[in-house]
């Protein structure tokens, strides 16, 4: 009863903001990411008759009560389904530079959904898997897949057709995501209080609603086509909507630093320079900023110089979820 599971992290190019279902994570929209291959978390997960209550080790330290209490309210529906009452050990290795504040929560519950739905003895379809890593954390079930990911938020109270599909495999469109830390000096709002205070106070929140699915066919069309230009302008737009609707909640909020508006102009300056480069942000203050393979040493060069950024990270579209033979739960 024992299953290891690796997932990667994904950047959503039109973003999932919003639910219309809190505890079933169902989202307003549809939404659609890039998986990458640079960050990773592997997740093992042993159900064990003998154990009194879940344990969830985190880079190998006893998780603190929240995160375990996390983990824990997620398993339980896993039992549910599974039919079988075992508590677990789970231990979960990031692979995500958490610490500067890149988010795991997508590798973390596309991976523990994987290992723990394995371990407890359910052979899921990728569909089925999707919407359980979903119950989670919204994000994480685009995971489930590698490359270009769509959500469709589905219409069923239920959450039966909420879940990833795969658009593009990951080998089918090279781009370059480099993923930029910025100095930060300011606790953020996390996404899911950040959202839903969005959709419950901000009047902007509707005009993000009557034109996201626009954009998501828009951006598919893109990917058919292979048009990194349509693909840059659209996913730019996209986020720069979202960040906006967030400026008209009440209180109002916003996730980015002076040095995110300082990488954001350097990417519009490269532009101007004939240089393709388009950025996005998620609920923080880094900077993706997408390029094409050929230009992302050139891209790499120019956002070095900004005094204000910390690192960057090369990432590539990257693979879906993997169980890993037990024994190489420390990759
Ligand atoms: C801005 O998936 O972290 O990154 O479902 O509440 O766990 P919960 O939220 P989460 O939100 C991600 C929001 C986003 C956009 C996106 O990834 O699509």
């Amino acid at each position: 009863m024992k299953a290891t599971a690796k997932a990667h992290t994904n950047i959503a190019l039109i973003k999932y903001w919003g639910k219309r279902d809190e505890s079933l994570i169902l989202p307003m929209n549809s939404s659609l990411s890039v998986t990458l291959d640079t960050f990773y978390t592997v997740t093992t997960v042993e159900f064990n008759e003998k154990l009194t209550e879940d344990v969830f080790f985190l880079n190998g330290e006893k998780a603190d009560h929240t995160d375990t209490e996390r983990v824990s309210n997620y398993l339980r529906a896993i039992r549910k389904f599974a039919k079988k009452h075992l508590f677990a050990v789970v231990r979960s290795e990031n692979h995500v530079p958490t610490a500067a504040g890149f988010a795991s929560s997508a590798s973390g519950y596309a991976a523990l959904a994987a290992a723990a739905t394995k371990a407890i003895g359910l052979n899921l379809h990728p569909q089925e898997l999707s919407q359980f890593a979903r119950l989670g954390s919204g994000s994480a079930c685009r995971s489930i897949y590698g490359g270009f990911v769509e959500w469709q938020k589905g219409v069923k109270e239920d959450g039966s057709d909420s879940f990833a599909v795969p658009i593009l495999h990951e080998d089918d469109f090279p781009i370059a995501v480099l993923s930029v830390m910025v100095a930060t000096n300011r606790k953020k709002v996390l996404s899911r209080a950040g959202m839903k205070r969005t959709v419950e106070t901000s009047p902007f929140y509707q005009g993000w609603l009557d034109t996201v699915e626009h954009d998501l066919s828009e951006l598919k069309h893109a990917l058919e086509l292979r048009d990194f230009t349509l693909l840059g302008e659209i996913a730019e737009r996209n986020a720069l909507k979202m960040h906006a609707t967030t400026l008209g909640a009440n209180p109002p909020f916003y996730y980015w630093q002076s040095a995110t508006m300082e990488v954001m102009e350097a990417v519009q300056n490269m532009r101007s320079q004939g240089i393709e480069a388009y950025f996005t942000m998620d609920a923080g203050p880094n900077v993706k900023v997408l390029c094409l393979p050929e230009d992302e040493q050139k891209v790499y060069d120019q956002l070095k110089q900004i005094p204000s950024v910390k690192k960057i990270f090369t990432c590539h579209p990257g693979p879906g979820v993997t169980i890993l033979p037990t024994g190489e739960a420390d990759v």
